[in-house]
């Protein structure tokens, strides 16, 4: 049986890590084998990557050596992880990936879109997810919740008017794209969200 990509989108503090771990016991039950992943990182290197990519010391980083560090941890990371899985017929489950490119460095910091999709195509070549679920919520709910967790990284410590852009890139990509996006209203209590979660996955789970 042929495994999916599904990838889990949105802002800091929607829900995303608590989220992928209800859907992996949730795919796994079912007795499919599921790599759970993140981006940036989900490699050694990656993992390193990202580290930089976090630290609030490279506040003012570039923006293109942004973006290129996010491409370079994902080329690792699909090359590494996310193919051999699928090639293996395991489902992969990743917090983040390209459409946070698009949404953080397109919509946040303003690069352009055909710059990225450049990229995207370069080093995916055609691979896309087969299901996006983009957990929204207001920005300031979730900068709440996020703050709640401790110290901020870098990206965190962006002002509302960034994380508005981005959740609007979000918003946009899940309203103009191809049908794999599922918009999850995540300001709802957990078992809400957990239950609108496992309705939109009932379809891939008989697929
Ligand atoms: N639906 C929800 N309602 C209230 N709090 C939530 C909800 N979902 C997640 N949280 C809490 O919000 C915080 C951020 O969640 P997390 O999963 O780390 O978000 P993300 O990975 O998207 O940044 C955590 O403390 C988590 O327990
Ligand atoms: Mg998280």
């Amino acid at each position: 049986m042929k495994g999916k990509f599904i990838t889990v989108e949105g802002i800091e503090g929607v829900g995303k890590t608590t989220n992928i771990a209800f859907l992996h016991k949730l795919i796994s039950g079912t007795g499919k084998e599921v790599v759970l992943t993140r981006e940036p990182g989900g490699t050694p290197l990656g993992e390193a990557i990202r580290g930089l990519l976090l630290d609030p010391q490279y506040t003012g980083m570039n923006a293109d050596c942004e973006l290129q560090l996010m491409f370079a941890a994902r080329a690792e990371h699909l090359d590494k992880v996310v193919w051999p899985a699928m090639e293996a017929g395991h489902w992969v489950l990743c917090d983040r990936f390209t459409d946070a490119t698009y949404a953080y460095q397109g919509g946040g910091r303003g690069i352009d879109v055909e710059r990225i999709a450049r990229l995207e195509q370069w080093v995916q070549r055609d691979f896309r997810p087969d299901l996006t679920l983009l957990l929204d919520v207001p920005v300031e709910i979730g900068l709440e919740r996020a703050g709640n967790r401790g110290a901020l990284d870098r990206f965190e410590q962006e002002e509302v008017a960034f994380f508005e852009r981005v959740r609007q890139a979000y918003l946009e990509m899940a309203r103009t794209h191809d049908g794999r996006y599922r918009v999850i209203d995540a300001s709802q209590p957990l078992e809400a969200v957990q239950w609108q979660l496992a309705e939109e996955l009932q379809p891939e789970l008989k697929a």
